[in-house]
């Protein structure tokens, strides 16, 4: 069973470190493992502003870069206080690693659960080189 609430606390802790000074938007994100390890991320952007990093990216950077590639489940949210979609890159990226919930989340008691594969239909992917 997911502990989405904890998942949302901890995007949420980690949206604070968010640097945005350009848009003044902060996101964070918490990507759980399916072995029940928990990593965070948060924007970072730029002066050059294409080479802004999300916070999905950022959380799924810190995992991977732990080891840990095996993921469940990836809780949003921002200082928005809306639901948050990830971009179009984001969920590029997320679907290298399999049809993951999404938890876009308003605070710890107002969120939806979705799939990836909901968000983003027909991606491509590796079986499609040939
Ligand atoms: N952002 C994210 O971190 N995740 C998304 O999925 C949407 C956009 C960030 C990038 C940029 O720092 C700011 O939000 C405004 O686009």
């Amino acid at each position: 069973m997911i502990d989405y609430k904890k998942m949302i606390e901890l995007a949420k802790s980690c949206m604070i470190n968010s640097y945005s000074p350009y848009s003044n938007f902060k996101v964070g994100a918490c990507v759980l493992t399916k072995n029940g390890k928990y990593f965070v991320g948060t924007n970072i952007e730029n002066a050059s502003f294409g080479a802004a990093i999300c916070a999905e990216r950022s959380a799924i950077s810190c995992a991977i870069s732990q080891g840990e590639r095996d993921f469940a489940c990836l809780a949003i949210i921002s200082s928005g206080g809306d639901y948050t979609p990830p971009c179009g890159i984001c969920r590029q990226v997320l679907s290298e690693f399999g049809d993951i919930e999404i938890v876009l989340a308003k605070d710890e008691n107002d969120f939806k659960v979705c799939k990836l594969k909901n968000l983003l239909p027909n991606s491509f992917d590796s079986g499609d080189m040939k």
